[in-house]
């Protein structure tokens, strides 16, 4: 068989640990068969990483801005234990950190699902992706322990000197005391890279705060989604898709309600807590993909679980390992779509569902990870190592694009 041509290279970006192991198994037996890959390639593991000081990350994420397509591998965020154990020079900042604020982009999480894996809340037929604002809010507030009585204000000096002020509260006893923040330009960037993704998906997408109680503050949010809209409404009206905004805690009960099959749009700790939700609410994390969107339209594309240490471990005793490799070849997947998409290369949009669909098959026969077997229901699941997961998903994905 002849191979399936490239024309721009993706960004790949290497990880750690187990997932790294899964990494080269991947490439090996269901890509470098069928695609001639062009890649730039960029070693994120932790160990190049702190050779290079992590420019390598930098690097990576300007080599997105400038290609358009990235893949990437799941990789340790380094924390105290980390530094001894790789004798690290400094506690480098997470490189998906990194990349999201050079890309100014937002993360899209969405359940991949199977019709033998049923959802907790049993209406849901679709997968719900969630896109959390990752910046502001109270992940960058600042904090008083008030000791006492006091008062306690909302200032702000303008560049030319002028204040405003406000009265938080007259303090008669002791409390706590936070303040918090967003821009129109973070807040802006999120809103374009979710119609984006809304139109890139031929999905609703739907967006909540709460604007009745916060007018001034999750009303700027309410504003600028709806001013952005205006951009992308012809497109949406095309589609036939729509835009929607309710309040959070009514998002929170129609989501409940709802079917699926859209996107949800979530401010910074919504979006934290509510991932957490959706995704326990589908089955498994080892089935979560994630991409991150810029709003000049960037894409890159991972698995939402981390380098699943403990098997790792297990590896290098030599022990064998049946860790779930789905997330990672759905990163690979997706970035191959986008870069045929792009590219005008049907023959790599046509290998991307193809493997997609080896993948649903093979899972569909009840073949299948240790992590999927005991939430598998109405099918005998036949639980494998990844190595024997990944030759199943070939001998399908071999007769789909023979
Ligand atoms: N996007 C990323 O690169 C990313 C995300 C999260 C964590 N991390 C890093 O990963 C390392 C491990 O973190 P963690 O243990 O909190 O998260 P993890 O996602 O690796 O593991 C969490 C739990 O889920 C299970 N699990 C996750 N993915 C699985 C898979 N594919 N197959 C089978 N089981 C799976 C693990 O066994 C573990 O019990 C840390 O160093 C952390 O910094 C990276």
């Amino acid at each position: 068989m002849e191979k399936i041509k490239m024309t721009t290279p993706l960004v790949e970006m290497d990880g750690d640990e187990m997932t790294r192991i899964l990494w080269k198994m991947i490439k090996d037996e269901l890509i470098l068969p069928f695609v001639d890959l062009k890649t730039e390639y960029f070693d994120l593991g932790l160990v190049k990483r702190d050779e290079t000081r992590d420019q390598i990350t930098v690097d990576a994420a300007e080599a997105t801005k400038r290609l358009g397509v990235a893949v990437k591998c799941a990789t340790i965020t380094p924390n105290a234990a980390r530094m001894t154990e790789y004798n690290l020079h400094e506690m480098w900042k997470s490189p998906n950190g990194t990349i999201r604020s050079r890309l100014d982009g937002t993360v899209f999480r969405t359940p991949i699902t199977i019709p033998s894996i049923h959802p907790v809340v049993k209406n849901w037929e679709k997968p719900i992706t969630i896109a959390r604002h990752a910046y502001g809010d109270v992940y960058k507030s600042v904090e008083i322990r008030v000791p006492g009585e006091g008062k306690a204000k909302l200032v702000y000096e303008g560049a030319d000197g002028k204040q405003e002020e406000v009265l938080i509260h007259d303090f008669k006893g002791a409390g706590v005391l936070q303040g918090m923040h967003n821009t129109d330009k973070s807040i802006r960037s999120f809103a374009h890279s979710c119609f984006k993704f809304a139109i890139d998906t031929k999905q609703d997408l739907w967006f909540s705060t709460k604007d009745t109680i916060s007018k001034k503050y999750d009303g700027r949010f309410r504003q600028i989604f709806e001013e952005v809209f205006e951009e992308y409404k012809a497109k949406f009206e095309e589609l036939g898709i729509t835009y929607f905004y309710t309040l959070i805690d009514d998002a929170v009960a129609r989501v409940i309600r709802s079917k699926g099959g859209y996107i949800w749009a979530c401010k910074n700790y919504d979006g934290d807590v509510m991932s957490d939700m959706v995704s326990t609410a589908f089955g498994s994390l080892a089935m979560m993909t994630s991409v991150l969107v810029s709003p000049d339209g960037k894409y890159e594309y991972e698995a939402a679980h981390g380098t699943v240490t403990r098997h790792y471990y297990k590896y290098l005793k030599g022990e064998e390992t049946s860790t779930n490799p789905m997330a990672t070849i759905f990163a690979w997947s997706g970035a191959f779509r986008k870069r045929g998409e792009m590219d005008n290369l049907p023959e790599l949009v046509r290998y991307a569902d193809a493997l997609e669909a080896a993948c649903f098959e093979t899972l569909n026969e009840g073949i299948c990870t240790k992590d999927l077997a005991g939430l598998m229901e109405g099918i005998t699941p036949q639980p494998v190592n990844s190595a024997g997961f990944i030759a199943a998903i070939r001998e399908r994905l071999e007769k789909r694009l023979a």
